[in-house]
């Protein structure tokens, strides 16, 4: 197995690319770009001002990650906060911590990736007010139903508030699991002027 230590001074986006990778290779994982994402928004009234759910990754540059979800949700009031992204695959007892800053797509990305969807997806895309309270499962379900019927033969078109979020790490954390809880940890921080890369060790 490799060793942390002398990806030191590798590309920490090479780095996570060769990971998922190896993680879609992996005949143990269905969904390899599964990603935990943490947002906070102290701002907000009541509960809701740190929360974490399950995106996932949709495209990866050498500066970002993307995922697609609803403007209006939770998560995107959060999103104006600096947030944080977590890979975990059991099956190769690997981890990645990222922290980072997001911005929206534009329109016409967020168009480009609608049109690969199905078309069922679409009318669910559509009608959701993500995060909003629901009274009823069927008060959903018969919108699903009537927004079928209203756009027959007819394509779905992209609402305003869906489209993708782009995330750009300033620090990215590789974690493996080694015998004894001898661990090991490799951190990148992005510097913020040069924009280059500084990696260090941490204690497990
Ligand atoms: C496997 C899996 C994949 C998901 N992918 C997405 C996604 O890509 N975008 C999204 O908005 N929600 C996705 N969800 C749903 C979110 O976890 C969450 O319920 C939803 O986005 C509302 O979150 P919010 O209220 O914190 O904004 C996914 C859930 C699971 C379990």
């Amino acid at each position: 197995m490799e060793n942390l230590s002398i990806l030191k001074d590798k590309n920490p986006i090479q780095i996570l690319k060769n990971w998922l990778r190896e993680a879609e290779e992996s005949p143990e994982i269905s969904k390899a770009n599964v990603m935990v994402l943490s947002s906070f928004n102290i701002r907000l009234e009541g509960k809701h001002k740190i929360s974490s759910r399950v995106v996932l990754l949709k495209e990866i540059t050498e500066e970002s990650l993307t995922f697609y979800t609803n403007y209006n949700s939770l998560k995107s009031h959060q999103l104006e906060n600096p947030s944080a992204l977590n890979f975990y695959w059991p099956a190769l007892n690997k981890q990645v911590r990222l922290e980072g800053e997001t911005k929206r797509t534009n329109r016409k990305k967020s168009l480009q990736y609608w049109k690969t969807r199905s078309r069922e997806s679409q009318i669910s895309q559509y009608i959701s007010k993500q995060s909003e309270k629901l009274d009823r499962r069927s008060i959903l379900e018969k919108k699903w139903k009537e927004t079928q019927k209203k756009f027959h033969g007819e394509d779905i078109p992209c609402p305003p508030h869906w489209g993708g979020i782009i995330f750009s790490p300033n620090l990215i954390e590789f974690w493996v699991e080694r015998p004894h809880r001898l661990h090991e940890r490799l951190v990148f921080e992005k510097d913020p002027i040069r924009k280059e890369w500084q990696s260090y060790l941490l204690y497990p």
